[in-house]
């Protein structure tokens, strides 16, 4: 796999210092509360499992399954629920965990989703952010890293769902995806 790489861009310990601040600060600002983190499936798992180890307050965690993309390495916007939030999230801190934000079309549409829900508050927390890819104003209140504008795999993220077990993440040569 690692072949298909123009470059490693995070490598497994900087991502887990990194995921060691997130959770520390999720852990203060959510003092005696227990929030719910709502990971989306499937990229966002390896990122869940990590950072739910470093909060220290009580957690919940639930699923939801998107589908917007395909097999392709542009975002349609075009979204549908393939598997809802199980738990009752009305008057609950809800925590959006998202492995990756692009266009920004997907986290805006679950946003707008689980709001009509009535949380008590509602967050976002991702790993990755490409500012300069955004089509929408959406405002991210936890942020791993801001990356270039270059499709990567790795650390949960997949291309054709490939590469999700690779361990870090990095920039995928650009003749294995055009
Ligand atoms: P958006 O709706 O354009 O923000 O797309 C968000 C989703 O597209 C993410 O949850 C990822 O599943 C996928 N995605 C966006 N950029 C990448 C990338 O560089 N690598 C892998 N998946 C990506
Ligand atoms: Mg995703």
């Amino acid at each position: 796999m690692e072949k298909d790489l123009k470059k490693i861009l995070l490598d497994e310990k900087t991502i887990q210092k990194k995921i060691e601040k997130l959770g520390k600060q999720i852990s203060q600002d959510y003092k005696d509360k227990t929030p719910i983190l709502v990971c989306i499936l499937r990229g966002a798992v390896v990122f869940l499992s990590d950072l739910m180890r470093t909060i220290s307050v009580p957690v919940k965690i639930d699923f939801m399954s998107i589908s917007s993309y395909g097999n392709s390495t542009q975002s349609s916007g075009v979204v549908k629920i393939r598997k809802d939030i199980d738990v009752d999230i009305v008057n609950q801190d809800v925590i959006i965990v998202e492995d990756i934000v692009d266009t920004g079309l997907t986290l805006d549409y679950i946003f707008k989703y689980l709001q009509k829900h009535n949380p008590a508050s509602l967050k976002i927390c991702t790993l990755l952010d490409k500012p300069e890819a955004h089509k929408i104003d959406l405002k991210l209140d936890y942020v791993g890293y801001e990356i270039e504008n270059e499709f990567v795999v790795g650390y949960g993220l997949d291309f054709a769902e490939k590469y999700r077990n690779l361990p870090y993440v990095g920039i995928l040569k650009k003749e294995i995806y055009t």
